[in-house]
């Protein structure tokens, strides 16, 4: 068997169950994924990879110095590939604490075992979130400053700021990646797009903030994952690389057409679902406009996005209505008692029975 191996935490979230399918599909690595399976991981999201003799799943936490380094002395990998977060906005702004304890505190336990065991590759799973509000601004680089918004947000910039004191210190390989907003098969009903598609396939309004015209770059989960390898593998170490599409689109936009996918698909009134569309309060600190610069990432390493929205949307509505019990699963009681918190409470609407 390969004996190299691959560390990817956050393993059984969203992007980081696809980018383990992916790295399984494209090298003949061992992968050994962590996760500490809060309400955002799920094993099922790898349930087509359990047998695979090349993966091995382990339950536990980032911020945790003993096992963490238990693994790198029994694994050896080359490579860590940092995706365990807190990762939803909402979820930060009722609670900044466990965002503050993973996705800083966490990231610090991985930087360090690295350090101390010789890994050649770190990999930080950043967000372009780090740049905050960008309406009136070119398109961010990686040199830009850091103005996060959110506690979410400001915990992703900590992570990347300590990322690059370890390669400037240490000389510890460090890469970041700041991806744009991702979408796709198995993300939680927490984010916009899937919240969306099971609201209106419940017959429920759909909650849109402020005035609906904050502005997102939508990237296809399996384009991040393959820029993330080309990243992995190619990327200068020390180095930041902004992974996007280039093509920005406002939430109403977004909406208009995840309706008119379902209506196309369903063979149902369009109307219908764009009366679901409701104006709900602000959240608080929200950014108008996300947009990054995409030049370094084409230009080093020959890497685009090839899936475009259309298609993107199309492929995630059809497999959330072939999933439905998946989105089910996902918005379970505690996904209720969030709803209720974000949505209810504070923003004034009554959440799905
Ligand atoms: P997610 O919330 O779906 O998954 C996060 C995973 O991390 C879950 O499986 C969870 O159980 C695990 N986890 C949380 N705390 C942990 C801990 N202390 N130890 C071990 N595991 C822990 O998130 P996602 O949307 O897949 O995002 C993955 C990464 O990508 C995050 O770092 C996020 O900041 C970043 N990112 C996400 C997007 C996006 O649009 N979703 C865009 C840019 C960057
Ligand atoms: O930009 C990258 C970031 O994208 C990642 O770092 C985060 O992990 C990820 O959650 C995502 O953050 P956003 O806040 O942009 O994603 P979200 O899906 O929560 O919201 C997308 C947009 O839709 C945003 O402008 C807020 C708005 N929104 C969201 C929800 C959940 C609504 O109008 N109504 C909603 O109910």
């Amino acid at each position: 068997m390969e004996e190299r191996a691959v560390l990817v935490t956050g393993s059984c979230g969203f992007i980081g169950s696809h980018f383990v399918r992916h790295l399984l599909r494209e090298r003949p690595w061992r992968v050994v994924s962590l996760d500490k399976l809060t309400y955002a991981g799920d094993l099922a999201r790898l349930s087509d990879v359990s047998q695979d003799p090349r993966h091995r799943f382990v339950q536990g936490d980032v911020g945790d110095p003993e096992l963490v380094g238990e693994l790198l002395r029994a694994e050896g990998p080359w490579a860590i590939v940092n995706f365990a977060a807190e990762s939803h906005v909402d979820r930060s702004i009722l609670d900044p604490a466990p965002f503050l304890q993973t996705n800083i505190q966490g990231a610090y336990t991985l930087l360090e075992a690295a350090r101390r065991h010789g890994v050649e590759r770190f990999l930080q799973v950043s967000t372009d979130e780090v740049y905050g509000d960008v309406e009136g601004l070119p398109p961010r680089g990686e040199n830009d400053p850091l103005r996060p918004s959110s506690p979410y947000a400001a915990s992703k910039a900590s992570a990347d700021l300590l990322c690059i004191a370890y390669w400037r210190t240490y000389r510890l390989p460090v890469l970041i990646a700041r991806s744009s907003n991702n979408y796709g098969p198995y993300q939680h009903p927490e984010k916009l797009i899937p919240l969306a598609i099971r609201n209106l396939l419940r017959g429920d309004s759909v909650p849109v903030y402020g005035d609906g015209r904050q502005v997102r770059d939508w990237l296809f989960v399996e384009d991040n994952c393959r820029a993330l390898l080309e990243i992995l593998e190619r990327g200068q170490a020390g180095g930041i690389y902004n992974v996007a599409t280039g093509v920005r689109t406002a939430n109403f936009e977004l909406l208009r057409r995840i309706c008119e996918i379902l209506a196309e698909e369903l063979r149902s009134d369009l109307e219908s679902y764009l009366s679901r569309i409701e104006l709900v309060a602000d959240r608080p600190g929200h950014d108008r406009e996300y947009a990054v610069s995409i030049d370094r990432i084409t230009e080093e390493l020959g890497w685009k996005p090839l899936v475009d929205l259309q298609e993107g949307l199309r492929r995630t509505v059809r497999w959330f209505l072939e999933n439905r019990g998946w989105l089910e699963r996902a918005a379970d009681s505690a996904y209720h008692a969030y709803y209720e918190a974000v949505y209810a409470r504070r923003w004034g609407m009554s959440w799905p029975a």
